[in-house]
Formats: C-alpha cells, sequence, structure tokens
C-alpha cells in the first residue's frame, strides 16, 4: 500500500473536509456525530494559517485515507502551551495497515519540534483497536471519564491517555 504522511495544504481542504465527514459517518467511536456542524472552510483554513492546530494527512494517489490533528485544548498560555490534544481517523477500507501508527509517529515529531512535552487524548474505553495503537506508542491511561460520550439513549465511558514526548 503506497502512501506519504505530509501536512494538509490548503488544497486539501475541500477533500479534507469530505473525508472527516466520511470516516465520522464509518464510525462511533469518534466524538462528533455525523450530524453535528463541521468546521467550515474559513475556520479549517484560518486554524492552519495561525498554526493553532498541526493537520496531517495519510494521502493516496487516489487521494487522502486518514487525518490525524493536535491542538492546544487549554489555548497556549504559558502555563499550558507544552501539552497537546490529539485525534485521528483512518478510512475503514485502510485499517490495519500501519496507516494510524504512521500518523501518529509524524504528528508527534512535529509536536516535539514545537517543544510539547504531553500528549493526551480521550478514548471510548471499548475502542480496543485504538487503545492497543496508542499503548503501542507508549500512552498510558490515566484515568477514566465517566460517562464522557453520549450515543443515543446510550452513556459511554472514556479513558484519559497520555503520552511524556
Ligand atoms: C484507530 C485507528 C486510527 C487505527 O488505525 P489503523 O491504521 O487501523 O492502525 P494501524 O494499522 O496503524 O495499527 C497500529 C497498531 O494499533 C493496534 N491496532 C490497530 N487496530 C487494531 C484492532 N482493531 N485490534 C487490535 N489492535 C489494533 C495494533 O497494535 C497495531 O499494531 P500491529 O499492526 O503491529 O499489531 C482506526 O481504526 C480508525 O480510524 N478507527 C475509527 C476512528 C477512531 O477510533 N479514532 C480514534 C478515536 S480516539
Amino acid at each position: 500500500m503506497d502512501y506519504t504522511i505530509r501536512t494538509l495544504t490548503t488544497k486539501d481542504i475541500y477533500e479534507f473536509m469530505a473525508l472527516t465527514k466520511y470516516i465520522d459517518s464509518e464510525t462511533d467511536f469518534l466524538g462528533s456525530a455525523p450530524t453535528d456542524p463541521r468546521p467550515t472552510q474559513m475556520q479549517i483554513l484560518s486554524s492552519l494559517k495561525s498554526g493553532r492546530q498541526l493537520i496531517m494527512v495519510a494521502s493516496t494517489k487516489n487521494g487522502l485515507i486518514g487525518h490525524i490533528g493536535a491542538f492546544w485544548r487549554r489555548g497556549t498560555g504559558s502555563r499550558v502551551k507544552h501539552c497537546m490534544n490529539v485525534g485521528l481517523g483512518v478510512a475503514k477500507d485502510f485499517w490495519g495497515m500501519g496507516i494510524g501508527n504512521a500518523l501518529m509517529e509524524s504528528i508527534e515529531v512535529q509536536a516535539k519540534q514545537l517543544g510539547i512535552v504531553r500528549m493526551e487524548l480521550e478514548v471510548m474505553t471499548h475502542n480496543e483497536g485504538a487503545i492497543a495503537l496508542y499503548k503501542k506508542r507508549g500512552f498510558v491511561v490515566e484515568g477514566t471519564k465517566l460517562k464522557s460520550i453520549k450515543i443515543g439513549d446510550k452513556y459511554i465511558d472514556e479513558h484519559l491517555m497520555s503520552k511524556m514526548l
């Protein structure tokens, strides 16, 4: 499987928006529902230009197949700017090919270059595949957020996981 991992560019925006919508529709493991309002083209462009977010994509000759984003959820104040939150998704047809791992590795390298010390994420406690990926990359479970997600009538717990870079 030939793919490259690279930073999202402004030329990718529409394809990126379609990919994230598509991945949201394929899985219930993400915090956003397919029907939720999505970031607009302008919001993505502005966050790319301002450097408020790192977005990397997995790209084949046929198009984008995965993405990962890291951002300063608590802002960039002097006491928290060393922390970033991360989230990723790969189109289902391409699961199990090492793409999630490669995306995570690339964003860790970029984050480290920016001086990030702590990467953190939330993952649903039954998302065994993602948890295995994060553990493989050295993330540890710090705790469990009870009922932090609601899908339909069902409440779901999430693990808070982190890795010191
Ligand atoms: C989680 C996700 C990103 C993994 O991407 P992927 O490209 O399939 O993962 P990789 O092929 O790089 O797998 C890397 C490692 O993760 C683990 N892993 C991945 N999927 C797994 C699964 N279904 N079961 C068990 N382990 C799994 C394995 O340890 C694997 O290493 P190995 O191949 O050496 O055994 C992908 O399944 C996905 O997009 N899921 C839907 C969205 C999602 O859950 N995002 C995370 C929200 S927190």
